[in-house]
């Protein structure tokens, strides 16, 4: 089942193997405890009582991983699965097993992957991909996920439905649109999420946070899930639904927020087949706010802003010495309209491929990007030398204009520096597109650990 990599250097223990100094100084600030990982640790997780047991889907290069084993040592990944369907080259595979090793990585389709395959665990993580999560039929008959085989919710769906111990908890995530998703029955995959969740026996609550609005360094917006077995006591203490939503539960202590507005409560009706079709038809309004709690299918749900008031890192902070930076990242004289242009507000007529004319505005990004504030999202797209209105521009101290450096895009996801070595620059880049913000799973795995230790 395993593939082996045999081929893999592993690289030598090096030097400069951890987050950079701002990043440490954020951490301890913001954390009563603070452990710096490692570069390379291999090996088998070896478990012993009371340790969480993680299994990590969708694992990419492990951002879930280094949040929670940051959070604790505790968290123990005992398997892990990452396959990236558009590429032969499985780089994000590579740089895992370079980090954690082979032992307990599968670099293969997850559809493929036999529940059986998958070790018992306490918590099952994922930043599972944005699709489609409509389903064509009935989900009931056992085992039977009828849903559209490469969408990876339904795996997921699976994978939990099938296993003989069903994990404690859950912790997933993805982008903040999918509390809108899709436009035409804005919620609908949202409501199959949740329902799917409580038909499966769990508690599930969710936030959206900007990483940034917490200090972090990067401004990016996703959604987390967490849901809890209804056989948790965490589960129990989460019955009181506002109160924990907004102070008391796992995500309102590891990111304070205040409520901007009055909750509303409603319960996710019908079959999976029928809240596919039926859910949140021709309403505009999308029905989940961004925090919230479902129990047994009934939601409750606020709009809040964060409340938060610590240290915070900025772009600049994280940035390179200019001695430092290899000269490929430094856009030459010639490209320097070129981005400008792409940067730049428009209001011109374009014609389309059909021959069609059509206006075409967009407003102007900043350029440079600023160095006293958090970053922009880091998209895939961020590597390779071409111009772009997306990819992030710094000034130097000499003048000159620069994209960002591997471990500049590292430090913004709060992953160690060099954390991506052995792939291209720009597939170090896609990465970091597709990885998260470190920081934001080590508190909240921070908090759950507590509450684990406290509740159950
Ligand atoms: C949003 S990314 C998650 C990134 C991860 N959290 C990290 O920190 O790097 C989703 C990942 O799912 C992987 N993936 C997509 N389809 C898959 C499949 N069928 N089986 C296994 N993994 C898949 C992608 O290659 C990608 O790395």
């Amino acid at each position: 089942m395993m593939k082996s990599y045999d081929k893999i250097s592993i690289g030598e223990e090096r030097e400069n193997t951890q987050v950079c100094e701002p990043i440490a100084e954020y951490c301890r600030a913001t954390r009563p405890h603070f452990r710096q990982l490692p570069l390379f640790e291999m090996g088998e997780a070896e478990t012993a009582r009371g340790d969480i047991r993680v299994v990590e889907l969708f694992a990419g290069v492990g951002g879930f991983r280094i949040g929670l084993e940051r959070a604790s040592a505790r968290y123990k990944t005992v398997w892990n699965n990452q396959w990236e369907p558009s590429t032969k080259k499985q780089d994000a595979s590579i740089v895992y097993c370079r980090r954690f090793g082979t032992t307990g990585h599968s670099n293969e389709d997850i559809a493929t992957v036999p529940t059986e395959a998958i070790p018992a665990c306490d918590l099952l993580v994922g930043g599972f991909p944005c699709q489609d999560y409509s389903v064509a039929t009935t989900l009931k008959h056992s085992g039977g996920i009828e849903g559209k085989k490469g969408v990876l919710w339904w795996q997921i769906y699976r994978i939990i439905h099938e296993s003989r111990q069903k994990p404690r908890y859950l912790f997933f995530e993805n982008v903040d649109r999918l509390l809108k998703s899709p436009a035409t029955q804005r919620g609908r995959d949202f409501a199959l999420i949740l329902a799917s969740l409580c038909d499966l026996g769990y508690v599930a609550e969710w936030r959206v946070i900007n990483a940034a609005e917490y200090g972090m360094p990067q401004r990016r917006r996703r959604t987390y899930i967490l849901a809890y077995r209804n056989d948790t006591g965490i589960a129990r203490a989460a019955q009181d639904a506002l109160p924990w939503v907004l102070t008391d539960g796992t995500l309102a202590t590891a990111f304070q927020v205040l409520a901007k507005d009055k909750a509303k409560s409603f319960s996710i009706d019908g079959a999976l087949d029928e809240i596919s079709v039926r859910f949140n038809t021709g309403k505009a309004k999308c029905e989940f706010e961004n925090a919230g709690i479902a129990i047994g299918r009934q939601v409750t749900t606020v709009s809040t802003v964060s409340d938060y008031d610590g240290v915070r890192v900025t772009l600049g902070q994280l940035l390179l010495p200019e001695k430092d930076v290899p000269e490929p990242f430094f856009i030459t004289e010639d490209d320097l309209p070129k981005w400008r242009y792409l940067k730049g507000g428009k209001q011109e007529t374009r014609v389309s491929q059909n021959g069609y004319e059509y206006k075409y505005s967009e407003g102007s990004m900043a350029f440079p990007d600023a160095p006293d504030k958090p970053s922009r999202t880091i998209i895939t797209g961020e590597g390779g030398s071409g111009p772009s209105r997306f990819k992030h521009v710094v000034r130097t101290e000499s003048g000159r204009y620069r994209r960002l450096t591997p471990v500049e895009l590292e430090r913004l996801n709060m992953f160690p520096d060099g954390h991506t070595e052995g792939v291209t620059d720009s597939r170090r880049a896609f990465l970091m597109g597709n990885a998260l913000v470190t920081g934001v799973v080590e508190k909240i795995g921070t908090v759950l650990l507590h509450n684990i230790d406290t509740m159950e």
